[in-house]
């Protein structure tokens, strides 16, 4: 039997469910964007970071796939989402199939990805944690906030929309996290007003990788 994988579940009638609707309460609650396209991202970064931290192939399908997952649990309530999101999507996984020891690799990183309770407690949920963390961009403020003067109002709009161009890059032991950000809008010190403890948490789920975290900002490395 082939092994499930991110194609599987991108065509997916019941996760695409759980995506929308993920996406539809957090717009409802003020959040920022949490759609197909955040949680593509979070995969593709999550699976690069484990490749390149010498994982095996395995591994990164795994990652890809609780990167793709990682946020259903939002779909039930904002609280909690990480764990809840974990139990969710061990039994979506294992209802298609998935082997329980993979499904459970899957349900520790979703259920470890959030930085109030979250711990990278293993590989997948050290990579799933940068790669999460790492998407703070422009793109993510509601287009009904996307102007200037609306985005002002809220700090994570505020910080968000300041941000132009976010990349997560991979060099020898380093995993570089790269941001330009437009300091006419936001001073970098809003930027860790609000993603101190996320940045906090990238270091130490570097370290699990066998990795150093570097953050750069507008081409200065502050990390
Ligand atoms: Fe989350
Ligand atoms: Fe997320």
């Amino acid at each position: 039997m082939n092994k499930l994988d991110i194609k599987d579940l991108k065509k997916d009638e019941e996760i695409e469910a759980l995506i929308k609707y993920t996406d539809a309460q957090l717009e409802h609650l003020g959040y920022t964007e949490h759609s197909v396209r955040h949680v593509s991202i979070v995969a593709h970064w999550a699976r690069e970071i484990i490749e390149k931290s010498g994982g095996t192939e395995d591994e990164a399908r795994l990652v890809e796939i609780a990167g793709y997952l990682h946020d259903i649990g939002n779909c039930v309530n904002r609280a909690s989402h990480a764990q809840i999101g974990a139990v969710l999507a061990y039994e979506l996984l294992t209802k298609r199939g998935m082997p329980y020891g993979d499904a459970a690799q899957i349900m520790t990183a979703i259920g470890n990805h959030d930085e109030r309770e979250g711990n990278p407690s293993s590989r997948l949920a050290a990579a799933l944690i940068i790669a999460d963390k790492s998407d703070v961009h422009r793109s993510r403020v509601r287009y009904s906030r996307r102007t200037e003067e609306k985005a002002m109002g809220d700090i994570h709009d505020r910080v968000n929309y300041a941000v132009q161009s976010s990349h997560v890059n991979i060099v020898g032991d380093e995993i570089i996290l790269d941001i330009v950000i437009d300091t006419d809008l936001c001073p970098v010190i809003d930027y860790f007003e609000i993603y101190f403890n996320r940045m906090k948490l990238c270091r130490s789920s570097a370290k699990v990788l066998g990795m150093n975290f570097v953050f750069i900002v507008n081409g200065g490395r502050l990390i």
